[in-house]
């Protein structure tokens, strides 16, 4: 009897909890779950593991026509692409390999989940990189740096003999959107990611991994010859430590064959680096390049440097890097951050973009939102990727953009990449917030696509997550696409940067100025603010950091009435009582954009209450509550912000601007 209440408990609880809405779904909620079509309705040659996913996909959730999978060796030059027709009786889906297939089948399934039609296809899709990659800044301790959604996915303790069925199911949701390569653990990586027996859990995650079209990368510390083979020093022209990184790579990929490569962070902010001997980036990069290279192994180099100089900041890894350039082996890839500082709400694109003409080159951006609210504000992200990835560099002429610079289209790059730092963790809802679930989805869409709008990435994402209720998609969609812009104005309009609160970067400290501490960690360094204005004078009569773009830029960036005005005070100090475009005062606009943060976080707050009969009660709350959090946290940046700057300004709050409290 006691059995049965149980049997019978599980029967009706079973539904409930699969069909659970706490977000653990992601995106891939594909409809009528166990009514895809049947196998005889697929047409495919050959056995293998991603072939066997890809069918899985279609027996479970496909309902449409019969569908045929094909490999060509003819479209071996669309790499992970692949061409799907269609008419109402079939689909085709054919690829140069089983990789391309799995995306096809991810691409019709996102059709029919979106209700788009499936009965005209004749689509030919080719990835803008060839690695697309998510960077996770997680330790072997289970921590994650900059982790907003609990703890690390990787249980490093359970592993190799523990699996949890969460890493498979990650390995799925990055297919789906067509992530093919992830680097385990932090850029400030401890040496012992590199013993044998972290190695034998890196090879459980590989495998698992594997089918997905998915490679395993390691964060590797430059010291590890030293720490853990206990050699006299790191130094890589020593041929012991050469020899070592040589045992080492053999080692790795005996156990994972198609082990894809080191990110090094060396030489920033305190990690060891081929500096700490005399030697260079290329000098440190080159010499793993060399131990990769029989494997086909990749070396990605964070140029990600500065340390506290007379130099301004911005200028630094520039001013580091240029000089190498031409001397990097061709299995090396420079990796570097969007902005010159780091991650800021808007920066302008960092100058080494395009500036290295001999060198393959990567943007970095970064999916967790370290100086974006945590997992607790709501900002979607793909308007600020797509900023970058737009912005004209003019390094070989104009239309240089930065997109093309990295995506091969313009120059004969051996390599072309891209990278996230993930917001993923061990949260039911993987990324804390179910709105940045988004920023995940847009970050590997853009990987794939980065022509796809912003608004296309939205659509989609809000209608497989949510539902393709217009009277939802619609004011969610608006509210979605300013909510980047939003952020920008009650944290940093105008161009302020950097004035979080030490260390955890959450919260507003513009008066930051620790005694005795690393200048260039200051606020104070970045705003500059004075009686006479604010901002960071970086024309020729400052640091001249616009130098480092090219012209017409350095001229656009350096004179005040032709920089943008959202990067205006990035690149001027700028009077109080400067008129702006729109003929306020330097002053009064800087009350007023913090005002209108504010004002739109509050309007969000209205849209998604309206929201309550299309969405289920659970995600419901729980994006009502952090919007609550954010709009509380919008207006103590703001009343921070001002109060402070007005100490300067001494210059009154105009009366239409919500008073500080
Ligand atoms: C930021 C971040 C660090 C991180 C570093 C990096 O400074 O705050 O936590 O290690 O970037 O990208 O290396």
């Amino acid at each position: 009897m006691n059995n049965f209440r149980t049997y019978l408990l599980i029967f009706l609880l079973f539904p409930l909890s699969f069909f659970a809405e706490d977000g653990s779904q992601l995106w891939l909620r594909f409809p009528n779950v166990k009514k895809g079509i049947s196998a005889d309705k697929i047409i495919s040659k050959g056995k293998n593991p991603t072939l066997e996913i890809a069918k899985k996909e279609l027996t479970t959730y496909w309902q449409g026509q019969m569908i045929e999978l094909r490999t060509e060796k003819s479209l071996k030059h669309l790499k992970d692409g692949y061409i799907i027709k269609s008419n109402s009786d079939k689909i085709i889906i054919s690829a140069g390999k089983e990789n391309g297939l799995l995306y096809g089948v991810y691409h019709i399934l996102r059709l029919q989940q979106t209700k788009s039609d499936v009965n005209h296809l004749n689509i030919t899709e080719k990835p803008s990189y060839d690695v697309r990659i998510l960077n996770h800044w997680d330790n072997l301790d289970g921590s994650v740096e900059r982790g907003y959604a609990g703890k690390s996915l990787w249980k490093w303790e359970d592993l190799p003999n523990k699996i949890s069925p969460r890493y498979e199911e990650y390995a799925r949701a990055n297919a789906s959107i067509g992530i093919n390569s992830v680097v385990l653990n932090n850029v400030n990586a401890s040496p012992n990611m590199l013993r044998t027996d972290y190695l034998q859990k890196v090879k459980v995650l590989a495998n698992i991994f594997r089918p997905y079209g998915i490679k395993v990368y390691l964060s590797v510390n430059f010291s590890s010859p030293k720490v853990l083979g206990r050699l006299e020093n790191s130094d890589p022209l020593n041929k012991n430590v050469q020899n070592w990184w040589k045992d080492k790579t053999s080692e790795i990929y005996k156990l994972i064959p198609d082990f894809g490569g080191f990110l090094v962070k060396a030489n920033s902010e305190g990690q060891p680096g081929p500096q700490d001997y005399g030697r260079t980036h290329a000098d440190g990069a080159n010499m793993m390049a060399d131990v990769l290279k029989p494997f086909g192994g990749i070396v990605m180099w964070r140029a990600f440097v500065y340390s506290p100089s007379k130099e301004d900041r911005a200028k630094q890894a520039y001013l580091e890097f240029l000089p190498l350039d031409g001397k990097f082996k061709d299995n090396v890839i420079v990796q570097i951050k969007n902005g010159p500082i780091d991650f800021q709400p808007r920066e302008p694109f960092n100058p080494l973009f395009g500036a290295l003409k001999k060198t393959s080159e990567m943007a970095e951006f970064q999916i967790t939102q370290e100086y974006l609210g945590f997992s607790n504000h709501l900002v979607f992200l793909a308007p600020l990727f797509k900023e970058t990835l737009e912005s004209d560099t003019y390094a070989d002429g104009k239309g240089s953009t930065v997109a093309k610079i990295t995506d091969g289209s313009l120059r004969n790059n051996k390599i072309t990449a891209i990278a996230g730092v993930a917001n993923i963790g061990e949260d039911t809802n993987w990324t804390g917030n179910i709105f940045a679930q988004a920023n995940w989805y847009a970050f590997g869409r853009l990987a794939w696509n980065h022509e796809l709008s912003s608004e296309q990435i939205v659509n989609e994402w809000l209608k497989m997550t949510f539902t393709d209720n217009q009277k939802f998609v619609n004011p969610v969609k608006e509210m979605m696409l300013s909510s980047r812009e939003t952020a920008v104005d009650y944290m940093m309009p105008l161009g302020l940067h950097h004035i979080f609160a030490f260390d955890h970067h959450y919260g507003p400290e513009p008066w930051g100025n620790i005694q005795g501490g690393r200048p260039d960690w200051m606020p104070v360094y970045y705003h500059k603010a004075d009686e006479n204005g604010v901002g960071f004078d970086r024309t020729k009569s400052g640091s001249n950091a616009v130098s480092q773009y090219f012209s017409p830029l350095n001229n656009t960036f350096g004179n005040i009435e032709t920089c943008p005005e959202n990067l205006l005070l990035w690149f001027h100090h700028v009077p109080w009582s400067y008129q702006m475009k729109d003929g306020k005062t330097l002053w009064e606009e800087l009350c007023f954009k913090y005002d209108s943060g504010v004002k739109n976080v509050r309007e969000y707050q209205k849209i998604w209450d309206k929201m309550e009969p299309y969405v289920d009660a659970e995600r419901f709350k729980q994006v009502q509550s952090k919007l609550k959090i954010q709009s509380k946290d919008a207006v103590w940046w703001k009343d921070a912000c001002l109060l402070y700057f007005q100490t300067f300004s001494k210059m009154p709050i105009p009366y239409n601007i919500e008073r500080p409290v």
